[in-house]
This record gives C-alpha cells, structure tokens and sequence, in this order.
C-alpha cells in the first residue's frame, strides 16, 4: 500500500475520554477540559494519538451532553472555549488530534430552534423538527423511547407531538428540511475551522426516517412497539451522509466514524467504502448485543464464546479490503469488559489484557475507553439513588411500576448499566480525580485499581496497551493482514490469524477460567519458528507437540510465510 493514500487513523488507536468523569481540575466534582490538558502527557506516554470527546457543547445534561443547547459554546463546567483550543494546540505539540462527538439526530428541548419549533405551528423553526398530530388523543404511533415511555411527547401549547428517540428534553431534528442541514454543516465547518480532526457521530443512521410512522411489532414482554426498522439505516441516510461528505467533510483531513445501532456487515460496506464517500467507519452494536435476548438489553444472558466468533469473523470478511472497521469493548454505554467478558475478580490483570490482546490483534481501528487501560470494573451502588444515568433511572422506574422486584432490576443494572462506565477515573489510591465530591461515586475499588499503581508495575495492564498501540505502528500485518478463524467451535479458546504474502501472525485467547489443551498441528503453524510478539503469560507452556492455555492466556506468534 502507497504510504501516501493510506488515511492516517488506519494505523491509530483512539482513546475515548468521558470529559465529567475524567480529571476535576477545580473542585466542583465534574471534570474539565483543564482537567484533560493536566492527563495529556499521561496520554502520550500511553501512546494514543488521537482522543475522542464526549460531548463538551453547552448542555442541560439530561443525557450528560447529548442533548445539546447550543452547539457553538463549552459547556461552563467544563471550562470555557479558550481551554478548547488551548487543548487543541497542546494536543498538536505532543501529536495528538482532537475528535469531537456530533449528537445530530436531536438537540436539546431547551435549544433555541427547538423553543422557536414549539412555540407555533407557524413558526420558522416548525420543521426543524418532527411534528405530528395525536390519534384521538393518543400518540401518532405506538413506538417506545429508547429511554423508556412514549417516543412522542404531547406539547399542549400546540396541541401537536414531538419525536423524540431518547428522553423527551432529547426532541429528534427533521433531516427532510434543507434549512436545517445546511445549520448542521456550518455548525461542522464550525469546529474543524478550529482544527479538529474528525467527528463521532451520534446515532446518525437513525437521521432518516419512514415518514408514514407505522406501528412497529410489539415483542414479548414490551409496553411499546418498535420503532427501529423505520427509523434505523432509513431511506434517506445515505443521501444525507453523501451530502454531508461532499459539502463538508471532503474539504478536511477528518476521521469520521458513525455510531449506528442495527448496521449490519452489508450496511457497514456501504456506510465505510471510501468509494461511496460517506464515512471512514462505524460502531456496530452486534457483538455488544451476544450477551442480550433479542428486544431489549436488560435481558441480560452469558455470552456465548462461538457466537462472538462467529461475529467477528463476518465483520472482518466482510469489510476486509472494501470499507474499514472500528473495534471496541467499552464505551460510555457499555459495562466494563473485564468485568463482562472477562473475570474482574480472580483473573482481572489476565483477562483485561486477554481482552486487550484479543480485539488489538484484528484489523480496523481500534478505541480504548478511559481506565480500560488499567482495567477499571463495574460497580454495584445499593441505591437506585446512587445512579446518574436517564436510561437506568427511566427503566428502574418503569419496571417497579410493573412489579418486578428491586433486586431483580439491580441485577440489570449491575451487569448493563451505563454507570458502569462513567464512576470517575481511577488516579491514584487516594482516587485522585477530584479534591470534591465527585458528581457521581467512585467505584470503591480505587485503593487497588489505579493508574498510579498500573505506572509503577512494568508487568501492567497499562504497559500491554501501551505495546499493543506500539505494534499497530510497527506491523504492516496488524493494518491489512487478512483474517482466519482457528477451531471456530471451541467453546473457550478464540484463536485467528492474521496473513499477509510475507507473514502469519497466530493470535491464541483463552476466554475461561480452564486450562484448555490443543495440539499445536491443529494450528498449522511450526511452533518452533515462531517469533513470540506478545502474551500476558510468561512463554507458552508446550509439551511435545501440545500446548496448554492457562486462565485468561492470550499469546501471538508471528511466522515468515514459506514461499
Ligand atoms: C448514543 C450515545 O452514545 C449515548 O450516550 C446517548 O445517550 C444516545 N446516543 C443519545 O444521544
């Protein structure tokens, strides 16, 4: 590959930052942008030349910023526009680029256009959003919000109902209106005018939608009906992404990656092929969806291993040489993945760096959520009062309301809750986040799980990402090797390759607590010419010709190909 036409995010590894719970700089408990500037040489040292923001945009905080009030101003707790781009330039000394997150799909109910919306059918600002009349004084369709309730929220100055997907101070925006895109794009030029380098784009294949509002299926055990099929990946987005693409995003040197729940492979070749000039890549949800039944999250299941393969190996095919994927376990929806897919209590240092090892070794780009590098885990608050999170307080609401026990719904909370991932940045034993009280408790397990301590262990977490972000710049194999999966049914190892003409990598994980046995033949690689790149053990244990995965081991040989 030409080194010159190969977009440089294909090398990079994104650290996501959730700007409240990352670094208090001033006292209030909420973290800062002064807070961040202070982390930028941790960063640095980890590697990571690119962040992603969670929103910072002026915000009521319905949704912690993804309802946005006013998309050209800082949100004041968190500092001011001058310590934007005060972040900016110290991010370029020290090579690392600025992502913002775009939540585009809605605003905020107290954003101006959206006062304007509601406060005439005649205004100007009507159809900057969804508008539809009751059905003998119900809702236009049965669809629910992704927060819990009615999708359509009844507005009585206007005697009309808004969409809104999430919360109702979270009205969804009218795509279908030229006046309002072309706001959206100003608003993008906006900020990469700045010098930013690319956006995050909130839900944004759920910008067009069928606009005859059908009913949707109401599944089992369900208030509402479904929505998703007409407003996800919807007859319109892929115009509005071409748009978007030609009248903005072209004209800069920006990554762009879309989050888009229900994107299947086929979707993603189309969304990520730099042909159709839409955007660099997405987030799928698949793989975050194995351990849920099928309508709703709370639904909670153990994963099963096959079928997390089996996933995998369909998104690597799949977009392999035709559009790009983006590869992540955490986020600030998710639960922590050392405590999901791995083994937070006996096994947390192995299994976060199996977790680790595993994901990095694939092809896409890869995005590391704040304290995964050290292996933060979930939390368990007693109190439903102790939570922060809209979806998890609407849902905790509504299911007392239908009976089901507290402890019941705590379960769900415990293992999906998005709080999981947003108690405050472990620092150091002493918590070192915030010199406040922190917007929302840490989890109490900070006197162990830290970054201070993780600095000070060279056989950390920290320092196996730190050589994973390091291969990715070292080895052409990591960017375009194609993929293989190895003993697809073994219910406990998830073993590949990666293949280049010149070299074979073998990445061998062991995603159990057991020590699983597998002869070496059957991974048709001459163990003994192999060149040991990474593992979290120390060497393999081998013993004529059979090789035994302990707990949580993650190992990766790399072959030269005989010609
Ligand atoms: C997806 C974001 O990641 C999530 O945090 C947010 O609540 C919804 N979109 C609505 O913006």
């Amino acid at each position: 590959m030409d080194p010159i036409a190969e977009p440089w995010w294909k090398r990079s590894v994104i650290y996501q930052i959730y700007p409240r719970s990352f670094m208090d700089s001033n006292g209030d408990g909420i973290g800062d942008l002064q807070g961040i500037l202070s982390k930028l040489d941790y960063l640095v040292h980890l590697g990571v030349e690119v962040i992603w923001l969670s929103p910072i945009y002026d915000s009521p905080n319905d949704d912690n910023g993804y309802d946005i009030r006013n998309y050209q101003a800082i949100m004041q707790e968190f500092g001011t526009m001058n310590d934007f781009e005060t972040l900016i330039a110290e991010g370029k000394k020290r090579g690392i680029k600025i992502v913002m997150d775009l939540v585009i799909n809605h605003t905020s109910d107290e954003h101006p256009w959206f006062v304007e919306s509601r406060s005439a059918k005649t205004s100007n600002y009507r159809d900057y959003y969804i508008w539809r009349e009751g059905n003998k004084e119900q809702p236009p369709n049965n669809w629910g919000s992704i927060f819990s309730g009615s999708a359509w929220e009844k507005d009585e100055k206007t005697n009309s109902y808004y969409l809104h997907l999430f919360s109702k101070k979270q009205p969804d925006l009218n795509w279908e209106h030229v006046p309002l895109r072309n706001d959206l794009y100003d608003m993008m030029k906006f900020w990469l005018d700045k010098g930013i380098s690319g956006f995050r784009m909130d839900v944004i294949n759920f910008i067009s939608k069928d606009l005859n509002f059908r009913d949707g299926i109401v599944h089992p055990n369900q208030l509402y009906g479904d929505g998703s099929p007409y407003y996800m990946n919807g007859p319109k987005v892929h115009t509005y992404l071409r748009e978007m693409n030609e009248k903005v995003l072209r004209h800069y040197d920006a990554l762009t990656v879309g989050e888009m729940p229900g994107a299947g492979p086929e979707d993603a070749k189309i969304y990520t092929n730099p042909k159709n000039q839409e955007v660099d890549m997405i987030f799928t949800f698949e793989h975050m969806n194995l351990d849920s039944g099928p309508f709703e999250k709370w639904d909670v299941k153990p994963l099963n291993l096959v079928e997390l393969k089996r996933n995998f190996e369909k998104w690597q095919q799949a977009l392999h040489q035709t559009g790009w994927n983006s590869l992540y376990w955490n986020n600030h929806d998710q639960p922590r993945i050392v405590s999901r897919f791995g083994d937070s209590e006996l096994y947390r240092v192995e299994s976060a760096k199996m977790l680790a090892i595993c994901l990095h070794m694939l092809q896409g780009t890869p995005y590391i959520y704040q304290g995964e590098e050290f292996g933060m885990t979930n939390v368990k608050f007693d109190s439903i009062e102790n939570y922060r999170d809209i979806e998890t307080i609407n849902m905790y609401k509504e299911k007392r309301q239908q009976g089901i026990h507290h402890d019941e719904i705590m379960a769900c909370i415990y293992a999906k809750g998005r709080d999981n991932a947003r108690t405050p940045m472990q620092w150091t034993k002493a918590g070192g986040f915030t010199e406040g009280i922190p917007w929302i408790q840490m989890n109490p397990n900070y006197l162990e799980v830290n970054a201070e301590q993780a600095l000070a262990d060279s056989s950390s977490i920290f320092y196996t990402y730190q050589k994973l972000i390091r291969l990715r710049k070292e080895h052409d194999i990591l960017t375009y090797g194609s993929f293989h999966l190895l003993l697809p049914d073994h219910p406990y190892l998830f073993v590949y390759k990666r293949r280049t003409e010149e070299a074979e990598w073998l990445v061998v994980t062991n995603f159990s607590k057991r020590t699983e046995q597998i002869e070496w033949n059957l991974l048709e690689a001459p163990y003994q010419e192999g060149k040991l790149i990474i593992s979290n053990y120390e060497r393999p244990k081998t013993d004529e010709g059979v090789i035994k995965v302990r707990p949580y081991e993650a190992f990766v040989f790399a072959f030269e190909r005989r010609k």
